[in-house]
């Protein structure tokens, strides 16, 4: 059985370890946050994902999975390191590698016997390269070892089933010697004859740019169809519905929102672009889809303030929604943000609630807003409601009993889950996205 060693304990290096030790392996997971590790060590998980708690106690129970704030001795304990550090977006759009390349250093120090590196990091291009070359550098003991890119495609809320379910696996190496390994950690995904797709370094990195790139521009794509229907008197969900039959578009991401956030689209779009500029290469379609998103955004904030005619004093107004989708925590680049900010910058008193987001919305916004117990108390008197986020329990609200507890009549519904009848029935106003 491999011995790996997951650092970082963030989405990607949790669910790695819990992943990878589900597979079989022993694996232990290394950061160098003592309090989180503590908290990990009680069983308490930095992180919400359905189905992730119940996994983890099984891996720890069986005594395939541990942690440790002790990176050096974890390092020199493994046969294969996983790198599942954050590469946050810099002040100028490039991903910022300094947690990646202070891991390389570390790692030169430690090998102490022939071990693969495997990235599972998104990282820019080149990057296993650079890796490859810290550790070669100093390479105390002298050690042979391998780089891998293997880079995670996990939605948040999903992530573990994502991990235990990939639609495929890319895998970049620059020799086959670590494809043996590789082949054992993941044996239950050959066995269920899960696509492995095998190429170089280079080519993986850009692989994991690439698809989420693609996701990215054809959500908003959707939605610059969702503002000229609006604009048209069209209906963008039939729109949809007809292009997603063609089997060449296909159905999914192609839901109109409030424009895509999270951990990964804005910030890969973006050092995707900064990257391609580096290389003097024109992306235009990246860039117009990171441009088209921040417009849907604008254009979800304008719609509810000129429903207002441009003037949201005296206005009140309940948010239900701030993680930017349904199922997590995360607010990162939630368009609540930017709905809310413009909002409040017009006047507006907001009251917001969220299943999951509360705690990060009140580090945000502390007593410039006021927070819920649940949607039917953040409606309470408010002259409007704007569903930003598509949780599970806003989809089946009762709206009669809503809009009775509301002072004004406007609906906002951002994700489109309701129909104009299902609310206008009770007397209120519907206004959709593109619908
Ligand atoms: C994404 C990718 O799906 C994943 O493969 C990658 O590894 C990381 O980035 P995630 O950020 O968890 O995962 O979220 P995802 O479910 O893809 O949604 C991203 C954003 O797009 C959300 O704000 C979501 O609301 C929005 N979205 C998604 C839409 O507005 N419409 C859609 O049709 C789909």
């Amino acid at each position: 059985m491999y011995k790996i060693a997951v650092i970082g304990t963030g989405y990607v290096g949790i669910t790695s370890a819990i992943g990878l030790a589900s597979f079989g392996s022993n694996v232990r997971g290394l950061d160098i946050d003592v309090a989180k590790v503590a908290r990990l060590n009680q069983g308490e998980l930095p992180i919400y994902e359905p189905g992730m708690k119940e996994s983890f106690d099984v891996n720890v129970n069986a005594g395939r999975l541990s942690f440790c704030s002790d990176i050096d001795a974890g390092i020199k304990w493994a046969d294969i390191v996983f790198i599942g550090v954050g590469t946050p977006q810099g002040e100028d759009g490039r991903a910022d590698l300094s947690a990646i390349f202070s891991v390389a250093e570390q790692l030169s120090h430690n090998i102490n016997g022939y071990k693969i590196i495997i990235t599972k990091s998104t990282v820019p291009v080149g990057t296993n390269e650079k890796i490859r070359d810290i550790i070669a550098k100093n390479n105390v003991l002298n050690c042979e070892f391998d780089v891998v890119s293997n880079p995670e495609f996990l939605r948040e809320g999903k992530a573990l089933y994502d991990f235990l379910h990939p639609d495929r696996v890319v895998i970049g190496v620059d020799n086959p010697r670590p494809l043996e390994a590789i082949r054992k950690i993941y044996r239950p995904l050959f066995l269920n004859e899960v696509p492995f797709v095998m190429t170089d370094l280079r080519t993986a990195e850009v692989i994991k740019y690439a698809a989420n790139c693609f996701l990215a521009t054809k959500i908003a794509f959707i939605n610059e169809m969702a503002r000229l229907c609006d604009t048209v008197g069209a209906n963008v969900q039939t729109v949809a519905q007809a292009m997603g039959k063609d089997g060449r578009i296909g159905s999914k991401y192609l839901h109109p929102g409030p424009g895509y956030g999270g951990s990964c689209f804005p910030k890969d779009t973006h050092a995707i672009a900064v990257l391609a500029k580096d290389y003097n290469v024109d992306l235009a379609i990246v860039e117009a889809t990171i441009a088209s998103n921040e417009l849907q955004k604008q254009y979800a904030a304008r719609k509810i303030i000129d429903q207002f005619n441009g003037d949201l004093h005296g206005i009140k107004l309940a948010i239900l929604g701030l993680a930017f989708k349904a199922e997590t925590d995360d607010m990162r680049d939630s368009s609540a943000i930017i709905i809310i900010n413009e909002v409040l910058k017009y006047g507006a008193e907001v009251v917001v609630y969220d299943p999951q987001a509360m705690e990060n919305a009140k580090s945000l916004w502390g007593d410039s807003i006021q927070f819920a117990i649940d949607e039917y108390d953040a409606v309470k008197g408010t002259d409007g409601v704007v569903i930003i986020t598509e949780w599970n329990q806003f989809r089946n609200m009762d709206i009669e009993r809503i809009i009775n507890s509301m002072r004004g009549e406007k609906f906002f519904d951002l994700r489109n889950i309701y129909k104009h009848n299902e609310v206008e029935n009770y007397g209120a106003l519907y206004i959709g996205m593109g619908i």
